[in-house]
């Protein structure tokens, strides 16, 4: 119960790594505030931590909204009277050949996965610095690192997102606001099915994606979500304006081989 009577905002967090986090902060005895889109998936989230004895309010939020943001922010403050962490987890994935790829769509994402991180931040700083504290957590990706091809709307964003966390960090120590990164590798959630699913070949990118790993899995939303604690508890005091890398071995390997 390390975050007994913590607020605790989570956008996105409808399912996958979003309801992973919020479930992890709720069973630590946070107040979880479910802040996503899917006003169908908000709920269930909101049901599964209360019918475990913890605590949530689903507060449906569009994180490429302004307007929408600020009644999120607003509401939680009237309700909860603070906000102590904000994880900005929301986000989407658009893999789109380049010579392809439209200017709504490049819109679309950067709305949504950067805009969106900058806006929720920029109103949640404004309560935790009356606080004199908070902790933000950016969901990232592997893909600020290293990518692929046909992803460039996707690893611009998520970069971006690595670089406004530095600056963050560095803007709002001083009023007491730590601001770190995670970026997680291949996480099991059902974007990821759908993604494989999208392959025309499920079982065999499965096995070539396993194989990529240290210990042959690749991380679940608890994985992500303990770390996101972490990184939220006095525990992570002196961390703030890292990215954090959590894939399994993944990045570390430095070529594959059939042999080793
Ligand atoms: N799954 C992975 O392998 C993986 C790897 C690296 C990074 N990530 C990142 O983790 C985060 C979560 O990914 P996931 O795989 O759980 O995705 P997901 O698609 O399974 O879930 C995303 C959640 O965000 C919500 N959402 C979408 N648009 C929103 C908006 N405009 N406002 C508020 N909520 C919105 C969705 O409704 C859904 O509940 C994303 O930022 C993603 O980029 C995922």
């Amino acid at each position: 119960m390390r975050l007994e009577e913590q607020v605790v905002i989570v956008t996105g967090a409808g399912k996958g790594i979003g309801r992973g986090i919020a479930e992890q902060f709720a069973s630590e005895g946070a107040m979880v505030i479910v802040a996503t889109l899917v006003p169908e998936e908000g709920r269930e989230t909101e049901s599964a931590i209360r019918e475990r004895g913890g605590k949530a309010i689903f507060i449906e939020t569009d994180v490429s909204s302004e307007i929408s943001i600020i009644r999120m922010m607003d509401h939680t403050a009237r309700t909860c009277g603070r906000i102590d962490v904000l994880v900005n987890n929301a986000g989407i994935t658009v893999f789109k050949p380049l010579l392809e790829a439209t200017v709504e769509e490049w819109e679309k994402v950067m709305n949504i996965d950067l805009r969106g991180v900058f806006l929720c931040s920029k109103y949640a700083a404004l309560q935790m610095k009356k606080q004199g504290k908070g902790a933000i957590i950016n969901i990232s990706s592997n893909h600020a690192k290293a990518t692929l091809p046909d992803t460039e709307m996707y690893a611009a964003a998520k970069a971006g997102v690595n670089g406004m966390t530095r600056s963050m960090a560095l803007s709002l120590g001083k009023h007491g606001i730590r601001v770190n990164a995670i970026c997680p590798g291949f996480t099991d959630t059902p974007h990821y099915r759908k993604w494989l699913q999208a392959s025309g070949h499920a079982s065999v990118v499965e096995e070539e994606v396993l194989a990529l790993h240290a210990g042959s899995r690749i991380s679940t939303p608890g994985d992500i979500a303990r770390l996101a604690v972490f990184l939220a508890s006095d525990d992570a005091e002196m961390i703030t304006g890292t990215e954090m890398l959590i894939d399994g071995g993944m990045s570390a390997r430095l070529y594959n081989s059939r042999l080793c």
